[in-house]
C-alpha cells in the first residue's frame, strides 16, 4: 500500500460533562458523568496514548452560555461546557500518568495577568517535562467580560491589541528574562543562580507594564506551543505572527481557501512554512457496515438536545435564535428582515434552504462523518489532501469514541504511514515539528531575546 505523509491527531475536548454533542452524555455508552473524577480523566489520557494521538486538547469558558432566550437555563439544564473545570488544574496529573502526549490548555487573555499566567505555563512545562501547549483565546462570551472585571467584553479590536501586548510580555518572560545558562545549581560554591543571567523586563506597553524579571527559571520548551483558532481578519492577522498551530475551519467543504491563506499568513510574517501546523477537524460515527454506522449515528442525533444546540449556536453567531421561529423555512428567514447578515452568511451553508431553522440547527449540530473505519480513514485522507497537517477529533461519546479509535482507526492509520507506530522522543514541540524544543528564530517570541539581553 502507498504511504501517505504523516500527520498530528489531536483529541477536542473540554473540562466538561458536554463539549459538542449536547445530550449525548445522557447515553448508556456515555461515562461523561464521571465529569469530576480524576480516574475518568486519566483513563481518556492514557486511552489516547495507546491510539498514538499527539494531543489531549483542552478548549475552556468563562462565563455560561447566556444569548439563547436571554437565559443561561438551556446551557445548565443539558450540562453544555456548563459547569466547567479547570483545565490547568488538571493538565500536570495527565502528564504525570503519561509520557508522550501533548496537553494544551485554553486560557482567555483576560484571565489573568500575564505575569502569574507565564509562571503557571512554566510550571506546567516543567511537570510535564516539556509537554504543554496554550491555546490562545480572546473570549467571543459577553459574560466572560463581565466575570473577569472588564464590565462586559471589550471589543473585538482592543481584545486583539491586548492580546499583543500580553504576548510581548510573556514572551519576554519566558525567552529573554533568564539566560541560557542562569542557572548553575552548583553545590561546592552553594550558588544556584548567577543573578548577571536574569534580567528586568521592564516592559512597558498600552495595556501592560511588568518589571520582572521572571519568576521561575526555564522550562524545557520555555514557550509553551503556541495554538489558535482565529476565524476574523485581525485574528488572522494575529495567529500569522504568534500561532504554531492554527486551526481551520471544522468544515472540510470550505476550508480550501481558509487553509491556503493562514499558510500565507505565516509567511507575511516571516515565518516559514515548517515551523506552522494546520488542524482541520471532524467528529465520526464507526459502524462494521455503513449501514451501521448510518442506524447509529440516527440514534445519536435523536438523543441530540436540541435546546442546548439552539443555545450554543446563539452564543457562537452571536445572535438570540429565540428571535427567529424555528419552524420557518431559511427561504425565508433569508428573506426577511429578523436575522443579522452574519446569521444569513452561516444559514446558506445548508444543503437544503427548506429545510426549517431547527432542522438546519439539528443537523449543523450534529455534523459528522458515518462510516466504516476505512471510510473515515478516507475522510482523513481528503483532508490531507486539502492540506491540512493534522485534524482535532472530537467525541461524540466519552471514552467511546476514542475506544473505538483506538481499535479500528490506529491500525490502519499506522499502516498507511498516516499515523506512526511509535511516538518520537522530546518535547511536544519536538514531537509536532521535527526541530528543537524551542521557538525558531524568526519566530517573534524569539526575537524578544536581542530586546532584554543585547
Ligand atoms: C477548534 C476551535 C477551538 C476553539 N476553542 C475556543 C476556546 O476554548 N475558548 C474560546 O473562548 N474560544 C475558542 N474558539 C474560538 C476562537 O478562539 C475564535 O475566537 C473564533 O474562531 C473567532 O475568531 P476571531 O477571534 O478571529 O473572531 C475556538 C475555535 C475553534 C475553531
Amino acid at each position: 500500500m502507498p504511504q501517505r505523509p504523516r500527520m498530528l491527531f489531536s483529541a477536542f475536548n473540554e473540562f466538561v460533562l458536554s463539549h459538542h454533542d449536547q445530550g449525548l452524555w445522557s447515553h448508556p455508552r456515555s461515562r461523561q458523568l464521571e465529569l469530576n473524577s480524576v480516574d475518568y480523566w486519566v483513563e481518556i489520557a492514557r486511552l489516547l496514548e495507546k491510539a498514538r494521538f499527539d494531543i489531549l486538547f483542552f478548549a475552556d469558558v468563562l462565563a455560561t452560555y447566556d444569548i439563547y432566550q436571554g437565559s443561561r437555563d438551556a446551557a445548565l439544564h443539558s450540562g453544555m461546557q456548563t459547569p466547567v473545570n479547570d483545565p490547568a488544574v488538571l493538565a500536570p496529573v495527565l502528564a504525570y500518568v503519561t509520557e508522550h502526549l501533548g496537553i494544551v490548555v485554553t486560557e482567555n487573555i483576560l484571565q489573568e495577568p500575564p505575569y502569574t499566567f507565564a509562571r503557571k505555563m512554566t510550571t506546567l512545562d516543567h511537570l510535564s517535562r516539556g509537554r504543554v501547549g496554550w491555546n490562545i483565546v480572546t473570549s467571543f462570551l459577553p459574560g466572560a467580560g463581565r466575570n473577569l472585571g472588564h464590565g462586559g467584553l471589550p471589543s473585538h479590536e482592543e481584545r486583539y491589541g491586548r492580546a499583543d501586548d500580553y504576548m510581548q510580555v510573556v514572551y519576554k518572560l519566558w525567552e529573554a528574562s533568564w539566560e541560557d545558562d542562569a542557572v548553575l545549581g552548583d553545590r561546592g560554591s552553594q550558588r544556584y543562580v548567577d543573578p548577571a543571567k536574569v534580567h528586568e523586563i521592564n516592559h512597558v506597553g498600552p495595556y501592560f507594564d511588568v518589571v520582572g524579571p521572571h519568576i521561575s527559571e526555564p522550562s524545557p520548551q520555555r514557550t509553551p506551543v503556541l495554538f489558535q483558532a482565529a476565524a476574523s481578519d485581525v485574528g488572522i492577522d494575529f495567529a500569522g505572527r504568534h500561532a504554531e498551530v492554527l486551526f481551520t475551519s471544522l468544515e472540510r467543504s470550505t476550508a480550501g481557501p481558509n487553509i491556503a491563506r493562514l499558510r500565507a499568513e505565516a509567511g507575511r510574517a516571516g515565518r516559514k512554512p515548517e515551523d506552522v501546523r494546520i488542524f482541520g477537524g471532524f467528529a465520526f460515527v464507526l459502524g462494521s457496515t455503513e449501514a451501521e454506522a448510518q442506524r447509529l449515528d440516527a440514534e445519536y442525533r435523536d438523543a441530540q438536545s436540541i435546546e442546548a444546540a439552539f443555545a450554543k449556536f446563539s452564543a457562537f453567531w452571536q445572535f438570540d435564535l429565540a428571535r427567529l421561529d424555528r419552524h420557518d423555512k431559511l427561504t425565508e428567514i433569508l428573506n426577511g428582515t429578523d436575522a443579522t447578515d452574519s446569521v444569513k452568511k452561516v444559514l446558506r451553508f445548508s444543503p437544503d434552504l427548506d429545510w426549517s431553522l431547527e432542522e438546519f440547527v439539528r443537523w449543523v449540530g450534529s455534523r459528522r462523518i458515518a462510516g466504516t473505519p476505512e471510510q473515515i480513514v478516507r475522510e482523513i485522507e481528503d483532508w490531507q489532501d486539502l492540506g491540512v497537517d493534522g485534524l482535532n477529533i472530537s467525541y461524540v461519546i466519552s471514552p467511546g469514541t476514542y475506544e473505538d479509535f483506538a481499535e479500528h482507526l490506529t491500525p490502519l492509520l499506522v499502516d498507511r504511514g498516516l499515523m506512526r507506530a511509535e511516538y518520537a522522543p522530546g518535547t511536544l514541540r519536538e514531537k509536532l515539528f521535527g526541530k528543537g524544543p524551542h521557538l525558531p528564530g524568526e519566530h517573534p517570541g524569539r526575537q524578544v531575546r536581542a530586546l532584554i539581553q543585547g
